[in-house]
């Protein structure tokens, strides 16, 4: 594995991630495996708190500043959390950031089959595998070694967490929240908004704004009506 290098190198196209929380490191870290490209800094709505960078890696300016940078940057959103996700994705959808500047990253260690289809803003953590047939929307984040079996399609601002397993023709909608380790049994539909706890096995469709969890998946509550987009 590469080591992150934001010193010196100034060829390749620059790569600006949004958020400069625990995963952006990592997906700053994975877009210095790809060839071509290079980690440029963090844009983070809280910069004062990372004055000097973010575990030394530069924070550029708030998430608005993305408009001052120079239009061969590319970005990539690391604004997820499981209970807040509709606002994060509002957040991003608010900047108005157009399509052509979002960059879609593949970790080298990940495997996405050529008969795969990833939106604009994507980004496959290390040790993720995804199989033919699979189509993620735009600004989905599928972090290490998580597997999309074929046939599923993941709409928009979908985060699939650490170890995630999924197995064939699931669909998911925009916004969900897979928690990490999670397995979903092949056909499954889980609905937009949706929360699937950490470790859950979900065997049944879950409702649009749904959360559950457990081992088979059990309805907790529903998200607040605030939540919907
Ligand atoms: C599902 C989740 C969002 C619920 O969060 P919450 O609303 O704060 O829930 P609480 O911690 O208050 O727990 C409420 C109840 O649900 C249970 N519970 C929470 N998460 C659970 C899970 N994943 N599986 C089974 N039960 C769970 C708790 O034990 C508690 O039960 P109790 O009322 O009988 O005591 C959260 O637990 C979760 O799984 N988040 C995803 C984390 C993740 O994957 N992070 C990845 C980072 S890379």
């Amino acid at each position: 594995m590469k080591h992150l290098d934001t010193s010196s190198s100034k060829t390749g196209t620059p790569v600006v991630v949004l958020c400069a929380a625990g995963t952006g490191i990592q997906m700053a870290q994975s877009v210095s495996t790809v060839p071509g490209l290079r980690f440029a800094g963090f844009l983070d709505d809280e910069p004062e708190k990372q004055k000097d960078g973010y575990h030394t890696h530069p924070v550029l300016g708030t998430l608005s500043f993305w408009r001052e940078l120079s239009q061969k940057t590319l970005f990539i959103s690391s604004l997820y959390s499981p209970k807040k996700n509709p606002s994060c994705f509002q957040v991003i959808r608010s900047l108005e950031i157009p399509e052509s500047r979002w960059a879609t990253i593949v970790d080298a260690d990940a495997i996405v089959s050529s008969m795969a289809v990833l939106g604009t803003g994507c980004y496959v953590g290390p040790g993720a595998v995804i199989e033919p047939l699979v189509r993620l929307g735009k600004n989905c984040a599928v972090y290490g070694n998580v597997y999309i079996a074929h046939h599923s399609e993941l709409g928009e601002y979908v985060l699939c967490a650490n170890s995630v397993s999924i197995a064939g023709c699931v669909s998911i909608g925009s916004v969900s929240y897979i928690g990490a380790n999670s397995t979903i049994r092949e056909y499954t539909k889980i609905g937009s908004r949706a929360i699937i706890g950490m470790g859950s096995v979900v065997i049944q469709n879950v409702q649009n704004g749904q959360i559950v969890a457990g081992n088979p998946a059990r309805p907790m509550r529903e998200r607040s009506t605030s939540d919907n987009i």
